[in-house]
């Protein structure tokens, strides 16, 4: 069986994380189970990114220790994590020993080489970021990342000759186009980092101790970065000197997914340590973009009080609608938004209208005409050979849009079926069949096309909407998994159940309004 390891970015554990940083992680699931819907062993691994000096002050202002408050946060991102069916194989913490102990190991190993080396850095930083900025990255005076004001920092630290490996990167990146996407993303990369030059990379820090000690000079804390990026490697058993199977089994990691604020991260300073280790490069890092709030798409932050969570729209309004929002609105490569009002559509015209009905109507019908039980009669017209055709290219159709992560577009793709099945239902009629005695077979093949339907949709759904996904399965009660139009297939359907209920939006958007 092809593996398949894929990764979301490790979550700070400052905060609880909002539904835009929540966006990531249900991205990276419906990824590892299409690959699973498609045979492959997947590996999916996410978790928190538990040192830093901000953490360290969010522990002091909330009067607990950096482990106590990382212990909370790192449990509320968990929960947040399940309750949105994620479904990792591995939550990880960079405040694990086994992590701590290999990242040690990484830092002796690329000192001892001479990678890196101890030295003064005299520059500008920013606090929330963690990150030193040079002259040229300013973006009208602040930090180019978020935007916040940087201050003069100066400190004693160690520093890693990315220079050294500059060529090297750039060759790669030139020779594998996709390593980096989307392209757009690509092309950032090279003119605003890797064209200017890159200058050696400050490594450890003596402003703070919550962080992974540098082993032989205990003053020192590893930057936060290289402890957090050798999470991909740290977890899955690499351990400097001897590798374990399972490390060579996963690694390299197929797909990184990533926010476009750390693309930065992943594949310049990412890829030049795994030079340094002598370590393959992961196969593809994926710059998602930003989910942005409200109508006028504001990033959202705790201090601009629009920030939403994805436990508080699940109590509004379930799992999968959620689900279903954030993957079928945000672009492949531009920013979506979120409002209640464009979620409440959505749920409305989607989700009760295409989906729910199709299930709702067929399920009824079959009941209703054929005491549950259906078989294909055979009976064929151009309607139903234009329906057959449409459900046998879905298979095709996803894969093609899946291997470029256009999620949107896949689900897209399920939805014109379900469409067309409803449109299909207006033109046979089925209730002006059921009056005719001479039409019971070409009524029942009718029910059981659009129970075909809906059984293959239900299959691909799987990945986006796997709750909705199961629950219409166990309805129509078969459990067939071709992905293709079954002739032979038989069915003996239970009670239709309603899938999603119609929300009144002026009546929800004043409740929520009122909550507020
Ligand atoms: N800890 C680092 C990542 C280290 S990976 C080795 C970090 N953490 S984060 O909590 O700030 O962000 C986690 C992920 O959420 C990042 O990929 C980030 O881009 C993403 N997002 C943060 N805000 C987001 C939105 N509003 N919308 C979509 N993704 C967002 O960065």
């Amino acid at each position: 069986m092809e593996k398949y390891y894929i990764t979301t970015a490790i979550a700070y554990t400052s905060s609880k994380p909002h539904i835009g940083n929540t966006y990531e992680a249900i991205l990276a699931d419906s990824i590892a189970r299409y690959k699973r819907l498609r045979g492959y062993d997947v590996y999916f691994q996410t978790g928190t990114d538990e040192h830093g000096e901000k953490i360290a002050q969010n522990a002091s202002l909330a009067g607990l220790t950096p482990q106590e408050y990382v212990d909370n946060v790192q449990r509320e991102i968990q929960e947040i994590w399940d309750l949105m069916n994620i479904s990792y194989d591995k939550f990880v913490r960079t405040s694990d020993n086994n992590h701590k102990k290999v990242v040690q190991k990484i830092f002796k190993k690329l000192f001892d080489q001479g990678d890196i080396y101890k030295g003064k850095y005299e520059g500008l930083y920013c606090t929330p970021c963690e990150s030193f900025i040079t002259e040229s990255q300013l973006v009208d005076g602040k930090c180019p990342d978020c935007g916040r004001d940087v201050h003069l920092a100066s400190e004693e630290a160690y520093f890693f000759k990315l220079s050294k490996y500059q060529k090297r990167l750039e060759e790669y990146i030139l020779n594998h186009p996709e390593f980096i996407q989307p392209e757009s993303r690509k092309n950032e990369m090279i003119n605003n980092f890797l064209k200017p030059g890159l200058q050696d990379l400050c490594v450890s820090r003596t402003s703070f101790d919550w962080g992974i000690k540098v082993d032989f000079d205990p003053e020192h804390v590893v930057y936060v970065w290289l402890d957090a990026l050798t999470n991909y490697i740290t977890n899955i058993g690499y351990d400097v000197n001897n590798t374990t199977s399972e490390f060579k089994k996963y690694w390299p990691a197929d797909l990184h997914l990533v926010g476009k604020d750390i693309i930065r991260f992943h594949t310049i300073y990412w890829p030049i340590f795994l030079m340094a280790l002598d370590l393959p490069l992961p196969k593809q890092v994926f710059g998602h973009p930003w989910l942005l709030f409200g109508k006028n798409q504001e990033k959202m932050s705790k201090s601009r009080g629009n920030v939403i969570y994805a436990d508080d729209l699940v109590r509004q309004f379930g799992v999968d609608a959620i689900r279903y929002y954030v993957l079928h609105e945000i672009p492949f490569s531009n920013d979506g938004t979120i409002t209640y009002e464009l979620l409440i559509e959505r749920i409305n015209s989607d989700l009760v209208n295409i989906l729910g009905n199709l299930v709702n109507r067929t399920i009824s019908m079959v009941n209703k005409y054929f005491n549950r039980e259906i078989t294909n009669k055979g009976v064929y017209s151009d309607v139903d050979a234009s329906l057959i055709s449409e459900i046998n290219n879905l298979d095709e159709k996803i894969e093609e849009k899946m291997s470029k992560l256009e999620i949107g577009a896949s689900i897209d793709a399920i939805f014109d079926v379900l469409r067309k099945s409803n449109k299909y239902i207006d033109e046979t009629m089925p209730w002006v069949l059921a009056k005719d005695e001479n039409k019971r077979d070409q009524l029942e093949s009718v029910l059981f096309n659009l129970l075909e339907s809906i059984r293959v949709c239900a299959i691909f759904l799987k990945p986006f909407l796997p709750d909705t996904s199961d629950n219409i399965l166990f309805q129509i009660n078969n459990f067939d998994e071709s992905l293709r139009y079954n002739q032979n297939n038989h069915y003996l359907v239970l009670n239709p159940s309603i899938l999603f209920y119609r929300i009144d939006k002026e009546k929800k958007l004043a409740e929520l309004e009122n909550k507020n």
